[in-house]
């Protein structure tokens, strides 16, 4: 985010001339509460639901029928610096007032949960980092942009970057998986598409990468759990995706719930100073999540709100999300002293630095044409397609016994699960914004293609089984296409789970369809990562489809007949049971490598190692890999290997790049993926991938933060996934 000299000036001159409440109102998030149909405000509502006094329907219904309050009054007197919501027309109302009716006219920034698309849904991050095509990643982010730029959104509260292992977690769904590299290159391209197209203002956002830091990492895969972790571990790993970001420049941040080695990222003066604002030079400002503040107190770190506010605010934390500590407590602290006015100054410096980049300043509002272009409209061709391609590029082939898939023409397809028959479980978790009409069911999409295909629902991840239709779709067709998993909510935020096997009786549905004798290929639709041992034993064919938004029933059905090679890797490793999470390929070696032995870093009762691991995924043909070279230049090493099509489709592979650093000053990870590149070859044909790996990129963090290269042997690795690879050594000496 780059300010000119003269947007600079003006931030500054507007910042001479405020109050002290002005400035508070900057470093207050308002979201439209429900004041005035109830005597509850909002916050206290999402307390009572946090902790169990309303359910979650409950609130929900509360919150559809209640009068929404957007604060106009608060907005004219300059209390409110930024809003939450999706609504264009609101959107230009409140705005409206910023600017006319507060003194010093200052506009507000619109914020919304726009996780992997706003109308036009494409696949759920961790589905779509599976495409390992950084283009992809960045176009679909712009389209993004424009859509929100079109409903009034200004400010998105993405991407979602932290590195998840543990599939329990239901917001592994939301991010770019398990690895460090992959997540990085991810969060630069969302970066881009974003921020970087200022064509027009009608174009981009500011985006707002989170959760830092190191969310991802919350112990067993519990929502808001405690993260414990080295300061190795937490520069090598957790903090990448957001090193990125920042360098990519990224305009804001949101502190994650969780705290870090016991002091909540909330109020952590290391995450947001030392390390984000000074260390990475972030010129961009930190809001806080949802409520985050205020559960200071609750994790005990704080005495009172008042002591929250003060300590989040001298830790770094610019903006308050939800709670009013801020606005209620901030006047007083700073009046005390113990929020010094510089502080508050440069919280709402970056806050206005923000805005002033948006050019919100001159154009504040959303065009009357834009909003016609969505309002009672199905979504841009452009758009869709756009989606489909993801869709397409995100599907992972995971199994595909005797050639089972594609199916050929004129098979009669018994299309069963419940799930195969919906356009709304497609979307995945953190949409909101979408249509049913733009969604295309994989019913829907078998049935445009003229496939030969009959539904029957027989069950779905919850309730019973049906015998007699499962009865029917046995003797119906040749071939059945089970489509299983997880409905969307079952991931994202609050949606842990203990058991990632198929929920419900699905695993029972299989059992029945297999005893059939039919040959049964298995689509997953799903937000995380399963345990799927029982169903590669006995499955001959199956294929990840994930949640991939509103094209999904398009994408499947073009995989499934043919017409679409599969090329998706995954972005994380699967378990074959419950119980092995976390689960990661990039683990650091261990004095005893898991093996068959008995005492060795493994299960007595179940697999160590994935069943299907990160970066794996096959095609509708097959590559070979060869001759793998390793040259040692003065700053860099040229790698290169030979990948072969050695079926007969022209295929896409994902040709992927390891290092080890075999012995170090600290114990480094078994393997790390370095780089990655898509090469398309025809049947028979072949190509060698050369791969530049700079010497500057085979250091690590220590556990003091610093950044070293220590000489040594170390491991070279290519291959089309994280386990089956080539390998070479190489002793360097930097
Ligand atoms: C809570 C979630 O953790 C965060 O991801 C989201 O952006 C905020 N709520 C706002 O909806």
């Amino acid at each position: 985010m780059n300010l000119t000299q003269e947007q600079k000036d003006r931030v500054e001159s507007i910042l001479a001339q405020m109050t002290l409440e002005e400035k508070i109102g900057q470093v207050n998030l308002e979201s439209p509460s429900i004041v005035g149909g109830f005597d509850v405000p909002f916050e206290e509502l999402i307390e009572m639901m946090t902790d169990g006094r309303i359910s979650q329907e409950e609130f929900g219904q509360i919150m559809a029928t209640s009068t929404r309050d957007y604060h106009e009054d608060d907005i004219r007197a300059g209390r409110v610096g930024a809003m939450m919501g999706d609504d264009p027309v609101k959107a230009n109302e409140l705005q409206k007032i910023a600017l006319e009716e507060s003194r010093l006219g200052i506009p507000l920034l619109m914020g919304f949960d726009v996780i992997h698309g706003l109308r036009t849904v494409y696949p759920i991050a961790i589905a779509e980092a599976g495409s390992f095509d950084d283009d992809l990643f960045e176009r679909t982010a712009h389209m993004a942009a424009e859509e929100s730029r079109a409903h009034g959104i200004t400010w998105n509260f993405a991407p979602m970057i932290d590195v998840a292992r543990d599939s329990r977690w239901g917001r592994v769904s939301e991010g770019p998986g398990e690895d460090p590299r992959l997540g990085a290159r991810f969060a630069r391209a969302k970066i881009r598409g974003l921020q970087n197209d200022q064509s027009s203002k009608e174009k981009y956002v500011a985006a707002c990468m989170k959760h830092y830091v190191a969310y991802g990492a919350c112990e067993s895969g519990r929502d808001y759990n405690t993260t414990m972790m080295s300061n190795s571990m937490l520069h090598n790993v957790y903090l990448q995706t957001f090193r990125a970001a920042v360098e990519e420049g990224a305009a804001s941040a949101m502190a994650s719930f969780n705290d870090l080695n016991g002091v909540p990222c909330t109020v952590n003066p290391y995450t947001l100073r030392t390390v984000l604002k000074d260390g990475y030079g972030m010129n961009g400002f930190v809001v806080s999540d949802a409520n985050g503040i205020k559960e200071c107190v609750t994790h005990g770190i704080a005495r009172d709100d008042e002591d929250a506010g003060v300590q989040a605010m001298n830790a770094g934390l610019d903006m308050d999300m939800g709670t009013h500590i801020y606005k209620d407590y901030l006047r007083k602290a700073v009046e005390e002293g113990r929020v010094s006015m510089a502080v508050l100054d440069d919280a709402v410096r970056r806050i206005l630095n923000v805005k002033m980049w948006l050019g919100l300043f001159e154009n504040p509002y959303v065009p009357e044409e834009s909003i016609a272009e969505y309002a009672d409209r199905d979504v841009p061709q452009a758009h869709s397609d756009l989606a489909l391609e993801a869709a397409e590029k995100s599907i992972v082939l995971l199994k595909n016994e005797e050639s089972l898939l594609p199916l050929q023409p004129d098979t009669k397809i018994s299309l069963v699960g419940s799930l195969a028959d919906s356009r709304t479980e497609i979307i995945g978790a953190w949409a909101m914004s979408w249509q049913e009409r733009d969604c295309v069911s994989i019913r829907q999409g078998l049935e445009k293609r003229g496939a030969n295909v009959k539904y029957f629902a027989c069950g779905g991840p919850e309730g019973d089984l049906n015998k007699e239709e499962i009865e029917e779709a046995a003797q119906w067709g040749d071939v059945i296409v089970a489509v299983l998993g997880e409905l969307d909510s079952m991931s994202g935020e609050a949606s842990s789970k203990a058991d990632i096997t198929l929920p419900g009786k699905q695993r029972k549905l299989l059992k029945k369809l297999l005893k059939t004798g039919k040959k049964v290929v298995l689509v997953l639709m799903n937000g995380r990562p399963l345990a799927l041992g029982w169903e590669d034993e006995n499955v001959p064919a199956i294929l990840e489809g994930w949640h991939l938004g509103v094209r999904m029933g398009d994408a499947v059905a073009e995989v499934l007949l043919g017409e679409k090679v599969p090329e998706g890797k995954l972005s994380s490793s699967f378990p074959a049971v419950n119980g092995i999470e976390p689960l990661y390929y990039n683990h650091p070696s261990t004095g005893r490598p898991g093996s068959k032995s008995k005492f060795t870093s493994r299960y007595l009762d179940a697999p160590f190692a994935a069943l299907y691991p990160f970066g794996y995924g096959l095609s509708y043909t097959t590559f070979s890999y060869s001759d793998l070279t390793v040259k040692e230049q003065k700053d860099c090493l040229e790698i290169s290997v030979k990948v072969a099509n050695t079926g007969e489709r022209e295929g896409t592979e994902t040709v992927q790049l390891y290092m080890q650093d075999v012995t170090a000053s600290l114990v480094r990870p078994v393997k790390e993926l370095k780089d990655y590149r898509k090469i398309t070859l025809a049947a028979g044909a072949q190509e060698t991938v050369q791969f530049t790996l700079p010497k500057q990129d085979m250091g690590f963090f220590n556990n003091d933060a610093q950044y070293v290269l220590e000489d040594g042997l170390f491991r070279i690795f290519a291959g089309g996934n994280s386990r089956d690879c080539l390998e070479a050594e190489i002793c360097i000496a930097f």
